[in-house]
């Protein structure tokens, strides 16, 4: 009897091992996706209002492209000097409330541990003062012209490269914020701070033409959106073609009807705003989403949203006699173009005349591979448009008073210099300074202020001409001032 037991207790024994094996995985399974993955919904109050969802609620760029969240709180404090001035994330221009502690476009969510991510409004919401005295106005789907959007990805990228973004550094600074328990400490050690590290240096390889030598800057208020495209999305190897844009204003999408052959972004890229919507979400995702799903139900919000916003008026006096005789210069001169069939579709760049840098970022070729690479996500949408283009958009110009300094690559400061031939428009001016001046139209863009804030452009350098779209530039005075007063009540 005792030695038939004995392989039975063999067994049993076994089966505990394995039990206890399979229990011991169950345990760091459960851990590490308790560690890394479990997603807490955001606080309620982001949700709580269409608005602040548009500027603080995740669309589920913490997952890949998110930092954490410890690590983006320290870094200013570590590397000032990489930063474009003082004041931490703020020199960089990022629309920022008082009394919330992340700017617009930023949000914050623990999936494992807390991370912040990007949404649109970072690109896409507007400040404004009246004064250089006042608060700030924030319009949600204006234009993010004060948004350093290089400075932002370079500091990054120029911190994971610095020797002094190790665990220890880190560690100690962010000791000194918060106090993280015994075993995240060793996580942030031994796997998110290394990682994070990675992941930046990865980028900086997709970001070599932002370092070169012979481009000028962004600046505050562009991004060369269709190159991101091209050296992110679809990885093509680096080119000589330099075109970055202004931010748009992205209120009012319910104008755009794809059934009339309109076309969206500055070239006429996308059929429709569902497409760019989705593009431009990827992108800040920087991957494939989680689930398609859960992705689409954002891009659908999104689209009802910013269909229905509408764009804000002019909140400085109007004179209503002056603009009713601008209405009929307007009329006479830019309704063929901007309040007709041609609205929202391409005049070619031989016609209007502006730089053709950024048509060159852009081509069929990298139209069929991003599509592809959409659909192979199993995504469906019309997409971009498979055909180069030769020319711009003629815009809508709806909340034009906002959408300043103007033409597609942002070369003009007001739309008074607008209506003055390319060669009395301003040659070097300052961008993203956001205290307005109602009689020009558009933002300060000299004097002391504009240039310690804003970024240097200057029309001589690739990318940045301000030559071309002529109309209007041969008419009387009274004319041109009575054509800026209409203008302002569009
Ligand atoms: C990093 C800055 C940035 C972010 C983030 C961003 N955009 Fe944009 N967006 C741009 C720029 C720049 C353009 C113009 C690109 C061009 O034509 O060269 C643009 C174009 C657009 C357009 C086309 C507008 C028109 O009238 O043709 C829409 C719509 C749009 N974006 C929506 C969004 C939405 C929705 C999100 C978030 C899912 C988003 N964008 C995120 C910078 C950004
Ligand atoms: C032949 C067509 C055409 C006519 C006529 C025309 N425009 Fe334009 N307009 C365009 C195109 C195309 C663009 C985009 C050019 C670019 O960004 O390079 C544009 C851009 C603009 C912009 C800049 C929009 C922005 O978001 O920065 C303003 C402002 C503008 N036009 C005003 C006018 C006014 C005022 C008149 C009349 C005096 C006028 N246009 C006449 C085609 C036209």
């Amino acid at each position: 009897m005792a030695e038939a037991k004995q392989p039975d207790r063999k067994r049993n024994k076994i089966i505990v091992l394995a039990l206890g094996l399979l229990l011991i995985g169950a345990a760091l399974a459960y851990f590490g996706w308790y560690k890394f993955f479990r997603e807490e919904p955001q606080p309620d109050w982001v949700t709580e209002t269409p608005e602040m969802r548009f500027k603080y609620g995740s669309i589920g760029a913490e997952n890949d492209a998110g930092i954490p969240y410890w690590i983006f709180y320290v870094l200013p404090r570590m590397f000032p000097e990489k930063l474009p001035g003082p004041g931490g994330y703020a020199s960089l221009g990022v629309p920022w409330e008082q009394g919330q502690e992340l700017p617009v476009g930023f949000t914050k969510k623990v999936i494992g541990f807390p991370r912040v991510g990007n949404n649109c409004a970072v690109c896409h919401t507007a400040t404004y003062r009246a004064s250089a005295d006042e608060n700030p106005v924030f319009i949600v789907a204006g234009p993010g012209h004060t948004t350093n959007v290089e400075g932002f990805f370079r500091f990054l990228v120029d911190c994971a490269k610095d020797p002094r973004f190790n665990a220890d550094n880190l560690l100690s600074q962010i000791g000194m914020v918060t106090e993280l328990s015994w075993l995240d400490r060793q996580l942030y050690r031994f796997l998110i701070i290394p990682f994070t590290q990675r992941a930046l240096l990865e980028r900086e390889k997709q970001f070599a033409w932002i370092y070169r030598a012979d481009f000028p800057r962004w600046g505050r208020g562009r991004d060369d959106a269709m190159n991101l495209t091209k050296y992110f999305m679809i990885k093509q190897p680096m080119d000589d073609s330099f075109g970055p844009t202004d931010m748009p204003s992205i209120w009012n999408l319910r104008k755009y009807q794809p059934e009339k052959g309109m076309l969206l972004n500055f070239g006429g890229d996308s059929h429709d705003a569902y497409s760019v919507i989705i593009d431009s979400a990827l992108g800040l995702l920087g991957a494939a989403p989680k689930s398609n799903e859960e992705f689409l139900g954002h891009v659908r919000w999104l689209h009802e949203y910013l269909r229905a916003q509408s764009a804000p008026k002019f909140p400085f006096a109007v004179d209503e006699q002056h603009a009713a005789a601008g209405e009929a210069v307007f009329s006479e001169h830019c309704a063929s173009c901007h309040a007709s069939e041609r609205t929202g579709t391409r005049v070619p760049v031989a016609e209007v005349g502006t730089s053709r840098d950024r048509l060159d970022t852009w081509n069929k070729e990298a139209a069929i591979a991003a599509n592809k690479v959409v659909n192979d996500m199993g995504i469906e949408r019309k997409g971009l448009v498979e055909e180069t283009s030769n020319g711009y958009i003629a815009a809508f110009l709806d909340g034009i008073w906002l959408r300043a300094p103007y033409l597609h690559n942002g070369s003009v400061p007001t739309l008074r210099d607008l209506l003055e031939p390319a060669d009395k428009r301003p040659t070097v001016f300052y961008r993203g300074y956001d205290v307005y001046d109602p009689d020009k139209v558009g933002f300060m863009s000299e004097g002391e202020e504009a240039a310690r804030v804003g970024s240097k452009l200057d029309v001589t350098e690739k990318g940045n001409g301000n030559q071309g779209h002529v109309y209007g530039t041969t008419l009387p005075p009274e004319q041109k001032e009575a054509l800026v007063e209409y203008l302002k009540t569009l």
